[in-house]
Protein backbone atom coordinates (compact mmCIF):
# COMPACT_ATOMS: atom_id res chain seq x y z
CA UNK A 1 0.00 0.00 0.00
CA UNK A 2 1.46 3.69 -0.56
CA UNK A 3 -0.44 6.02 1.36
CA UNK A 4 0.47 9.48 -0.49
CA UNK A 5 -3.15 11.54 0.52
CA UNK A 6 -0.86 13.20 2.92
CA UNK A 7 2.29 13.77 4.68
CA UNK A 8 -0.24 13.96 7.78
CA UNK A 9 -0.26 10.12 7.75
CA UNK A 10 3.15 9.34 9.02
CA UNK A 11 3.33 7.01 11.96
CA UNK A 12 5.66 7.81 14.88
CA UNK A 13 9.08 5.92 14.18
CA UNK A 14 9.92 3.13 16.60
CA UNK A 15 13.08 5.54 17.44
CA UNK A 16 10.96 8.28 17.97
CA UNK A 17 8.27 6.38 20.06
CA UNK A 18 11.64 5.03 22.18
CA UNK A 19 12.37 9.33 22.68
CA UNK A 20 8.56 10.05 23.77
CA UNK A 21 8.79 7.17 25.75
CA UNK A 22 11.56 7.92 27.68
CA UNK A 23 11.27 11.94 27.76
CA UNK A 24 11.20 13.90 31.18
CA UNK A 25 8.29 15.59 31.72
CA UNK A 26 6.28 18.01 33.93
CA UNK A 27 2.84 20.10 34.07
CA UNK A 28 3.55 22.64 31.23
CA UNK A 29 0.50 24.52 32.04
CA UNK A 30 2.94 25.93 35.10
CA UNK A 31 5.71 25.62 32.54
CA UNK A 32 7.47 22.14 34.39
CA UNK A 33 8.09 20.59 31.47
CA UNK A 34 11.80 20.44 30.92
CA UNK A 35 11.42 18.81 27.13
CA UNK A 36 8.61 21.27 26.11
CA UNK A 37 11.05 24.26 27.16
CA UNK A 38 13.92 22.82 25.40
CA UNK A 39 11.96 22.26 22.05
CA UNK A 40 10.61 25.93 22.44
CA UNK A 41 14.05 27.06 22.83
CA UNK A 42 15.59 24.94 20.08
CA UNK A 43 13.03 25.98 17.43
CA UNK A 44 13.02 29.88 18.95
CA UNK A 45 16.90 29.67 18.30
CA UNK A 46 16.62 27.87 14.58
CA UNK A 47 14.53 30.73 13.58
CA UNK A 48 16.51 33.55 14.90
CA UNK A 49 13.67 34.56 17.64
CA UNK A 50 13.96 35.28 21.38
CA UNK A 51 10.23 32.68 21.96
CA UNK A 52 8.39 29.76 20.71
CA UNK A 53 5.23 28.10 22.28
CA UNK A 54 3.81 24.64 21.65
CA UNK A 55 0.31 24.26 20.35
CA UNK A 56 -1.55 20.81 19.61
CA UNK A 57 -2.45 22.09 16.16
CA UNK A 58 -0.83 24.04 12.62
CA UNK A 59 -4.30 25.70 13.00
CA UNK A 60 -4.60 26.47 16.30
CA UNK A 61 -0.69 27.78 16.25
CA UNK A 62 -1.99 29.78 12.98
CA UNK A 63 -5.38 31.38 15.09
CA UNK A 64 -3.20 32.23 18.19
CA UNK A 65 -0.42 33.84 16.19
CA UNK A 66 -3.32 35.72 13.95
CA UNK A 67 -4.50 37.12 17.48
CA UNK A 68 -1.40 38.43 18.42
CA UNK A 69 -0.81 40.57 15.72
CA UNK A 70 -4.70 41.38 14.32
CA UNK A 71 -6.63 43.14 16.97
CA UNK A 72 -10.30 41.65 17.26
CA UNK A 73 -12.37 43.77 14.01
CA UNK A 74 -9.11 44.80 11.89
CA UNK A 75 -8.35 43.02 8.79
CA UNK A 76 -6.05 40.13 7.59
CA UNK A 77 -4.61 39.96 4.24
CA UNK A 78 -3.83 36.90 2.76
CA UNK A 79 -4.18 34.20 -0.23
CA UNK A 80 -7.73 33.39 -1.65
CA UNK A 81 -6.10 29.40 -1.29
CA UNK A 82 -4.66 30.61 2.32
CA UNK A 83 -5.27 27.73 5.10
CA UNK A 84 -5.71 30.48 7.57
CA UNK A 85 -8.76 31.66 5.63
CA UNK A 86 -10.21 29.08 3.79
CA UNK A 87 -9.12 25.44 5.69
CA UNK A 88 -9.98 26.45 9.73
CA UNK A 89 -13.61 26.17 9.34
CA UNK A 90 -13.87 30.25 9.37
CA UNK A 91 -11.88 30.62 12.91
CA UNK A 92 -10.51 33.68 11.76
CA UNK A 93 -13.61 35.34 11.92
CA UNK A 94 -16.00 33.13 14.47
CA UNK A 95 -13.01 32.65 17.04
CA UNK A 96 -10.81 35.46 16.20
CA UNK A 97 -12.44 38.41 15.42
CA UNK A 98 -10.24 38.77 12.29
CA UNK A 99 -12.12 40.24 9.12
CA UNK A 100 -9.92 38.66 6.16
CA UNK A 101 -9.91 39.84 2.57
CA UNK A 102 -8.05 38.35 0.26
CA UNK A 103 -5.65 38.43 -3.14
CA UNK A 104 -7.17 36.23 -6.26
CA UNK A 105 -4.95 32.96 -5.74
CA UNK A 106 -2.06 33.04 -7.05
CA UNK A 107 -0.45 29.75 -5.14
CA UNK A 108 3.20 30.72 -4.13
CA UNK A 109 3.75 33.29 -6.65
CA UNK A 110 3.09 36.75 -4.76
CA UNK A 111 2.98 40.39 -5.96
CA UNK A 112 4.42 42.39 -3.54
CA UNK A 113 3.36 45.57 -5.19
CA UNK A 114 -0.11 44.17 -5.51
CA UNK A 115 -0.94 43.47 -2.24
CA UNK A 116 0.72 46.44 -1.00
CA UNK A 117 -2.23 48.06 -2.95
CA UNK A 118 -4.70 46.40 -0.81
CA UNK A 119 -3.64 47.54 2.56
CA UNK A 120 -5.51 49.83 3.95
CA UNK A 121 -4.60 52.79 6.75
CA UNK A 122 -6.55 53.01 9.72
CA UNK A 123 -9.04 55.31 10.24
CA UNK A 124 -13.24 55.88 9.52
CA UNK A 125 -14.92 54.22 7.25
CA UNK A 126 -12.37 51.06 6.32
CA UNK A 127 -11.35 48.25 8.17
CA UNK A 128 -7.55 49.08 8.93
CA UNK A 129 -5.39 46.03 7.50
CA UNK A 130 -3.24 44.98 10.72
CA UNK A 131 -1.50 42.24 8.46
CA UNK A 132 -0.54 39.71 6.12
CA UNK A 133 0.15 35.94 6.16
CA UNK A 134 1.80 34.60 3.85
CA UNK A 135 1.74 30.26 3.40
CA UNK A 136 5.38 28.78 3.02
CA UNK A 137 5.27 26.22 1.60
CA UNK A 138 1.72 26.57 -0.27
CA UNK A 139 -0.86 24.33 -0.11
CA UNK A 140 -2.98 24.53 -2.72
CA UNK A 141 -0.67 25.86 -4.30
CA UNK A 142 0.70 22.29 -4.89
CA UNK A 143 3.98 22.85 -2.69
CA UNK A 144 5.57 26.08 -3.89
CA UNK A 145 7.90 27.96 -2.48
CA UNK A 146 7.38 31.38 -1.70
CA UNK A 147 10.43 33.34 -3.47
CA UNK A 148 12.66 35.07 -0.77
CA UNK A 149 12.75 38.08 -2.97
CA UNK A 150 8.82 38.26 -3.04
CA UNK A 151 8.93 38.04 0.36
CA UNK A 152 12.00 40.89 1.06
CA UNK A 153 9.45 43.17 -1.01
CA UNK A 154 6.12 42.38 1.04
CA UNK A 155 8.13 42.84 4.76
CA UNK A 156 9.51 46.41 3.05
CA UNK A 157 5.97 47.30 2.23
CA UNK A 158 4.80 45.51 5.31
CA UNK A 159 7.10 48.05 7.20
CA UNK A 160 6.29 50.50 5.06
CA UNK A 161 2.30 50.47 5.62
CA UNK A 162 3.25 49.73 9.39
CA UNK A 163 1.36 46.25 9.52
CA UNK A 164 2.45 43.03 10.67
CA UNK A 165 3.75 39.81 8.58
CA UNK A 166 2.52 36.36 9.39
CA UNK A 167 4.15 33.41 8.55
CA UNK A 168 1.87 30.03 8.11
CA UNK A 169 4.80 27.94 7.78
CA UNK A 170 3.49 24.39 8.25
CA UNK A 171 5.62 22.86 5.71
CA UNK A 172 8.29 25.66 6.06
CA UNK A 173 11.33 23.03 6.73
CA UNK A 174 10.57 22.01 2.89
CA UNK A 175 10.82 25.55 1.79
CA UNK A 176 14.31 25.87 3.57
CA UNK A 177 15.32 22.04 2.05
CA UNK A 178 13.96 23.19 -1.91
CA UNK A 179 15.86 26.78 -1.73
CA UNK A 180 18.56 26.30 0.97
CA UNK A 181 17.59 29.42 2.70
CA UNK A 182 18.18 29.19 6.51
CA UNK A 183 15.42 29.22 8.84
CA UNK A 184 16.58 32.00 10.60
CA UNK A 185 16.42 34.65 7.05
CA UNK A 186 12.96 33.10 7.42
CA UNK A 187 12.61 33.92 10.98
CA UNK A 188 13.81 37.48 10.32
CA UNK A 189 11.68 37.96 7.60
CA UNK A 190 8.40 37.66 9.95
CA UNK A 191 6.74 39.13 13.40
CA UNK A 192 5.11 35.51 14.09
CA UNK A 193 5.21 32.26 12.28
CA UNK A 194 3.53 29.31 13.22
CA UNK A 195 5.32 25.79 12.31
CA UNK A 196 4.19 21.97 12.76
CA UNK A 197 6.02 19.05 13.44
CA UNK A 198 3.22 16.41 12.19
CA UNK A 199 3.58 17.36 8.68
CA UNK A 200 6.53 15.72 6.89
CA UNK A 201 8.75 15.77 9.93
CA UNK A 202 7.03 12.57 11.60
CA UNK A 203 5.72 13.53 14.59
CA UNK A 204 2.31 12.76 15.71
CA UNK A 205 0.88 15.95 16.97
CA UNK A 206 2.20 19.54 17.49
CA UNK A 207 3.24 23.06 15.79
CA UNK A 208 4.66 26.09 17.73
CA UNK A 209 4.51 29.65 17.47
CA UNK A 210 7.52 31.57 16.88
CA UNK A 211 7.49 35.34 18.06
CA UNK A 212 8.99 37.93 20.42
CA UNK A 213 9.18 37.10 24.46
CA UNK A 214 6.85 39.57 25.04
CA UNK A 215 5.03 38.26 21.96
CA UNK A 216 4.79 34.48 23.19
CA UNK A 217 3.58 35.65 26.78
CA UNK A 218 0.86 37.06 25.63
CA UNK A 219 0.06 33.83 23.12
CA UNK A 220 0.27 31.26 26.35
CA UNK A 221 -2.86 33.31 27.53
CA UNK A 222 -4.95 33.32 24.55
CA UNK A 223 -3.96 29.01 24.23
CA UNK A 224 -5.24 28.35 27.37
CA UNK A 225 -8.33 30.62 27.05
CA UNK A 226 -9.07 28.56 23.83
CA UNK A 227 -8.28 25.32 25.70
CA UNK A 228 -4.97 24.25 23.98
CA UNK A 229 -3.26 24.57 27.79
CA UNK A 230 -2.28 20.76 28.19
CA UNK A 231 -0.07 19.14 30.82
CA UNK A 232 2.50 16.45 30.26
CA UNK A 233 2.83 17.11 26.97
CA UNK A 234 7.21 16.70 27.36
CA UNK A 235 6.19 13.01 25.49
CA UNK A 236 5.25 15.05 22.46
CA UNK A 237 8.19 17.51 22.48
CA UNK A 238 10.08 14.71 22.81
CA UNK A 239 8.71 13.43 19.42
CA UNK A 240 9.41 17.11 17.93
CA UNK A 241 12.87 17.32 19.14
CA UNK A 242 13.67 13.67 17.66
CA UNK A 243 11.67 15.05 14.01
CA UNK A 244 13.76 18.09 14.03
CA UNK A 245 17.06 16.39 14.24
CA UNK A 246 16.44 13.66 12.08
CA UNK A 247 13.94 14.18 9.77
CA UNK A 248 14.49 17.88 8.16
CA UNK A 249 17.15 17.12 5.97
CA UNK A 250 16.05 13.84 4.45
CA UNK A 251 12.76 16.15 3.11
CA UNK A 252 15.30 15.98 0.01
CA UNK A 253 14.36 12.21 -0.50
CA UNK A 254 10.26 13.56 -0.44
CA UNK A 255 11.03 16.14 -3.01
CA UNK A 256 12.87 13.64 -5.20
CA UNK A 257 10.01 11.22 -5.09
CA UNK A 258 7.44 13.92 -5.78
CA UNK A 259 9.50 15.05 -9.11
CA UNK A 260 10.03 11.32 -9.78
CA UNK A 261 6.04 11.23 -9.65
CA UNK A 262 5.77 14.31 -11.68
CA UNK A 263 7.86 13.15 -14.42
CA UNK A 264 6.24 9.41 -14.71
CA UNK A 265 2.54 11.18 -15.30
CA UNK A 266 3.68 14.18 -16.90
CA UNK A 267 3.00 12.52 -20.54
CA UNK A 268 -0.76 12.20 -19.19
CA UNK A 269 -0.99 16.03 -19.30
CA UNK A 270 -2.10 16.58 -15.51
CA UNK A 271 1.00 17.80 -14.20
CA UNK A 272 4.32 20.21 -15.03
CA UNK A 273 7.04 18.58 -13.31
CA UNK A 274 8.96 22.40 -13.28
CA UNK A 275 5.88 22.82 -11.18
CA UNK A 276 6.36 20.70 -8.47
CA UNK A 277 9.19 22.21 -6.17
CA UNK A 278 8.62 19.61 -2.75
CA UNK A 279 6.86 17.07 -1.76
CA UNK A 280 3.13 17.84 -3.24
CA UNK A 281 2.01 16.98 -6.64
CA UNK A 282 -0.78 18.05 -8.24
CA UNK A 283 -2.79 16.45 -10.73
CA UNK A 284 -4.60 18.86 -13.27
CA UNK A 285 -7.83 16.34 -14.21
CA UNK A 286 -9.78 18.61 -15.85
CA UNK A 287 -9.41 16.33 -19.63
CA UNK A 288 -8.83 13.02 -18.16
CA UNK A 289 -11.59 10.60 -18.46
CA UNK A 290 -11.75 9.65 -14.65
CA UNK A 291 -12.40 13.07 -12.40
CA UNK A 292 -10.71 13.14 -8.79
CA UNK A 293 -13.08 10.82 -6.92
CA UNK A 294 -13.09 8.61 -9.94
CA UNK A 295 -9.61 7.97 -10.10
CA UNK A 296 -9.05 7.99 -5.81
CA UNK A 297 -11.37 4.89 -5.75
CA UNK A 298 -9.94 3.27 -8.34
CA UNK A 299 -6.41 3.65 -7.10
CA UNK A 300 -7.50 2.73 -3.57
CA UNK A 301 -8.52 -0.68 -4.92
CA UNK A 302 -5.20 -0.97 -6.11
CA UNK A 303 -3.92 0.10 -2.77
CA UNK A 304 -2.49 3.68 -3.93
CA UNK A 305 -4.03 5.84 -1.58
CA UNK A 306 -4.47 9.35 -3.03
CA UNK A 307 -6.94 12.74 -2.25
CA UNK A 308 -9.15 14.25 -4.27
CA UNK A 309 -8.90 18.17 -3.53
CA UNK A 310 -11.70 19.73 -5.99
CA UNK A 311 -13.91 17.46 -8.25
CA UNK A 312 -10.79 17.44 -10.95
CA UNK A 313 -8.08 18.12 -8.89
CA UNK A 314 -6.28 15.41 -6.74
CA UNK A 315 -3.07 15.69 -4.59
CA UNK A 316 -0.42 13.57 -4.07
CA UNK A 317 2.27 13.75 -1.16
CA UNK A 318 5.15 12.42 -1.02
CA UNK A 319 6.92 11.84 2.92
CA UNK A 320 9.25 9.58 5.16
CA UNK A 321 6.66 6.24 5.08
CA UNK A 322 6.50 6.32 1.45
CA UNK A 323 9.81 4.82 -0.35
CA UNK A 324 10.74 4.00 -3.34
CA UNK A 325 9.10 0.96 -4.16
CA UNK A 326 5.30 2.79 -3.00
CA UNK A 327 6.03 5.37 -5.80
CA UNK A 328 6.81 2.47 -8.06
CA UNK A 329 3.62 0.88 -7.41
CA UNK A 330 1.71 4.21 -7.16
CA UNK A 331 3.18 5.23 -10.89
CA UNK A 332 2.39 1.58 -12.22
CA UNK A 333 -1.54 2.11 -10.61
CA UNK A 334 -1.89 5.77 -11.63
CA UNK A 335 -0.35 5.44 -15.55
CA UNK A 336 -2.34 2.58 -15.89
CA UNK A 337 -5.46 4.29 -15.17
CA UNK A 338 -4.45 7.56 -16.72
CA UNK A 339 -3.78 5.45 -20.00
CA UNK A 340 -7.19 4.65 -20.16
C1 LIG B 1 -0.50 25.20 5.13
C2 LIG B 1 -1.19 24.63 6.32
N1 LIG B 1 -1.38 25.38 7.40
C3 LIG B 1 -2.00 24.91 8.50
C4 LIG B 1 -2.47 23.62 8.54
C5 LIG B 1 -3.22 23.18 9.77
O1 LIG B 1 -2.64 22.18 10.48
P1 LIG B 1 -3.50 21.24 11.45
O2 LIG B 1 -4.15 20.22 10.59
O3 LIG B 1 -2.47 20.66 12.38
O4 LIG B 1 -4.48 22.09 12.17
C6 LIG B 1 -2.30 22.79 7.44
C7 LIG B 1 -2.82 21.41 7.46
O5 LIG B 1 -2.66 20.64 6.54
C8 LIG B 1 -1.65 23.29 6.29
O6 LIG B 1 -1.47 22.56 5.18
Amino acid sequence: MADLRSDTVTKPSPAMREAMATAEVGDDVFGDDPTVIALEAEVAALFGHEAAMFAPSGSMANQIALQLVVPRAGELLAGADAHVVSYEMGAAAAISGISSRTWPSVGADLDPAQIATMIRPAGYPSVPTRAIAVEQTHNLGGGGVVGLSALRELRAAADEAGVLLHCDGARIWHAHVADGVPLATYGALFDTLSVCLSKGLGAPVGSLVVASAARIAEARVIRKRLGGGMRQIGILAAAGRYALRHNIERLADDHARAQRLAQALSPFGVVDPAAVRTNLVLLDLTKTRLDAPALTAAAAEQGVLIAPMLPRLARLVTHLDVDDAGIDRAIDVLTALLRV
